[in-house]
């Protein structure tokens, strides 16, 4: 179990995150957020690469930092920009990083063959790093977290360089996984995590603003999401999220806390959600 205690973490005077408080068990969880809003800061202060400003973590109730090597032991943490030794292969490098977690050789060697192979990167293991393509290094650098077999594991923004394929055979091993572990996973791409997660975290203004099941913070706009014809004279305050072409002319995707008459209701996502918390960017 993981507790993070009223956690805030500033850079100088820039305050990236204010009095965060988290209660975490097994399975997945998914913090989304837009870019620079603290997401990469907070798995860095879970993986004990940085240090909180104020508050404490604490791992089956003992503060992280001093569990040290107990700790390291236990966690595994994906980077979101992996630092790569571009002559290494795979099998080099993986193998270079279970020494530097003290795996016995025997032991490391088969979880690397089992876990590339998982990956479908097992034809590739002689390949150097240098020739992979970002798909590829992404899948190396995921095997990399696993290879201690960790019961917390970090996984900063883990999709952002996979093909659909890859995406899914990627969720597929998260879930198999996930039963006695924790994942936490961040991302700002929403339908990555929209089947995947367990529960969900959006951080705004610095802290966390919703934690609950993917289906209880959909069931927020339960009855509000609507298919528009683009001439329909909308009310004050409704928000377009979207707008699609279709035979008809462009339809629009539409907020309203108002009943909308003559459109069809829709069923709300993750993503719909995230457009009425963040706002959508031009
Ligand atoms: N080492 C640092 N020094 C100063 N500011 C930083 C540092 N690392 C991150 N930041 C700032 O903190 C904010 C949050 O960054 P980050 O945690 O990387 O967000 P995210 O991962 O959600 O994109 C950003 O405004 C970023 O510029
Ligand atoms: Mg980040």
């Amino acid at each position: 179990m993981l507790r993070i205690e009223h956690v805030s973490k500033r850079y100088g005077k820039k305050e990236v995150l204010k009095d965060i408080n988290l209660e975490i068990g097994p399975g997945i969880y998914g913090i989304i957020a837009p870019n620079g809003a603290g997401k990469t800061t907070l798995m860095k202060l879970i993986a004990t690469l940085l240090f909180p400003t104020e508050g404490s973590i604490y791992w089956n109730e003992q503060e992280i930092l001093s569990l040290g090597a107990e700790y390291r032991s236990i966690l595994g943490y994906m980077p979101q920009k992996p630092g790569y030794y571009r002559n290494y292969t795979a099998f080099d490098f993986l193998s270079y990083i279970a020494v530097l977690q003290g795996i016995p050789h025997d032991a490391a060697e088969e979880k690397i063959r089992t876990l590339l192979t998982r990956v479908n990167l097992d034809p590739d293991d002689r390949k150097k790093l240098k020739n992979y393509s970002g798909g590829m290094l992404q899948r190396a650098a995921i095997v990399q977290a696993l290879l201690n077999d960790p019961k917390l594991i970090l996984l900063d923004e883990p999709t952002a360089g996979l093909d659909p394929g890859e995406r899914v055979n990627f969720r597929n091993m998260l879930h198999e996984m996930s039963s006695d572990r924790i994942i936490l996973l961040s991302t700002h791409i929403v339908s990555d995590i929209e089947t995947l997660a367990d529960r969900v975290i959006f951080l705004k203004d610095q802290t966390v603003y919703v934690n609950d099941t993917p289906a209880n913070i959909r069931s927020i706009l339960d009855g509000k999401i609507y298919a528009v014809p683009q001439d329909y004279l909308l009310p004050h305050n409704a928000k377009v999220l979207e707008e699609q072409p279709s035979d008809n002319g462009t339809i629009l995707r539409v907020c309203s806390n108002k009943p909308l008459p003559g459109c069809k209701l829709l069923k709300p996502t993750l993503e719909d959600v995230y457009l009425m918390i963040y706002g959508i960017r031009k």
